[in-house]
């Protein structure tokens, strides 16, 4: 079933979340010169038009990238999403927004490696095309084409499946981003399964997983599930931007879970977290939680914050 386009949800509470942690992984490989991957498993379509039909449909964008536009006190963690978004919109009037394929080409250096899949026929001909507009802009400006040889590969399949043959990448560096649609209980079940293979593969990279807090069973039970998995520690971050209402009326709340995750990103998203409450939050209910722990057997301790 294909029926989910990112297109009506960009830019919304979630995204800001989702794309601003991205950018701080990606920041935090970068700082070492060897080059590293990044594999995003549903890639969506890279750039969004917020005055499109699709987005002006519910104007999701309200939750979220407009209420950080104006503003002039972001926090550090913020500063280069904001900028990125910003160079999309030279006119200083937001209309472009970007998915996390285009995050990460903007924050990647010429030895890092995309490596994108996405399985809907129309969102993965607009990546492509998104892809070559942003070669043909950054040739005419005189800057090395992002799109040339080996550097971005675009592929038209099932990203849960599509990581397997990637991993470990050749760098044995690499974040992967797994951001399904969750329309299909399946995908629950299938972000477990393809973590557990995936650090099988390769245990020492950066899984982030995004997923919607939602009363239905799996979404509850899945971070729970993923703390068990075998990696060297996980992180598990939530934001709701209200109190909590049914499923079915709206996303008020999603969550990013990381395994592996660098130890910079703790106490950026301590100091992060209660700004964006404030910033995005839509009543006293707005909230975010924080946890992080260990699985290895070593070091089995939990901390929790609230
Ligand atoms: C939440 S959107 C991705 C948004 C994108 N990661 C971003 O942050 O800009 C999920 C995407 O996954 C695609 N999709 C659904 N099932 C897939 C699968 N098994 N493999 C690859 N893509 C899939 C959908 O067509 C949709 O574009």
């Amino acid at each position: 079933m294909l029926s989910y386009r990112h297109a009506f949800h960009a830019g919304n509470h979630a995204d800001v979340l989702k794309h601003a942690i991205t950018i701080q992984l990606l920041q935090y490989l970068g700082q070492k010169d060897a080059p590293y991957m990044y594999i995003d498993t549903h890639a969506g379509a890279g750039v969004y038009a917020l005055d499109s039909g699709e987005a002006t449909k519910n104007a999701e964008f309200d939750t979220g990238i407009t209420k950080l536009w104006g503003r002039k006190d972001l926090p550090p963690a913020l500063a280069d999403y904001m900028a990125l978004v910003k160079g999309m919109n030279p006119s200083g009037k937001l209309r472009l927004y970007p998915g996390s394929p285009y995050c990460a080409e903007k924050t990647m250096r010429e030895q890092d490696r995309l490596r994108l899949f996405e399985l809907h026929p129309r969102d993965v001909k607009m990546l492509v095309e998104n892809f070559r507009k942003l070669e043909a802009h950054e040739a005419a400006q005189g800057r090395t084409a992002p799109v040339r040889g080996k550097r971005v590969i675009v592929s038209h399949a099932d990203g849960f499946t599509g990581l397997k043959a990637l991993l470990p990448p050749p760098s044995r560096r690499g974040l992967v981003l797994i951001d399904p649609p969750y329309e299909v209980k399946d995908d629950y079940k299938r972000v477990k399964q393809t973590l557990e293979d995936a650090l099988g593969r390769f245990a020492t990279g950066i899984y982030a997983v995004w997923y919607p807090v939602l009363q239905r069973m799996e979404a509850r039970q899945m971070p729970e599930k993923l703390k068990r998995l075998p990696a060297n520690g996980w992180l598990n971050v939530t934001l709701s931007i209200s109190a909590p209402v049914p499923d079915g009326f709206g996303l008020y709340a999603s969550g990013m879970f990381i395994l592996n995750p660098p130890w910079t990103l703790e106490p950026m998203l301590r100091e992060l977290m209660p700004w964006l409450v404030k910033a995005l939050g839509r009543d006293a209910g707005a909230t975010f939680t924080l946890e992080s722990g260990q699985t290895l057997p070593v070091n089995t301790g939990t901390r929790r914050t609230a």
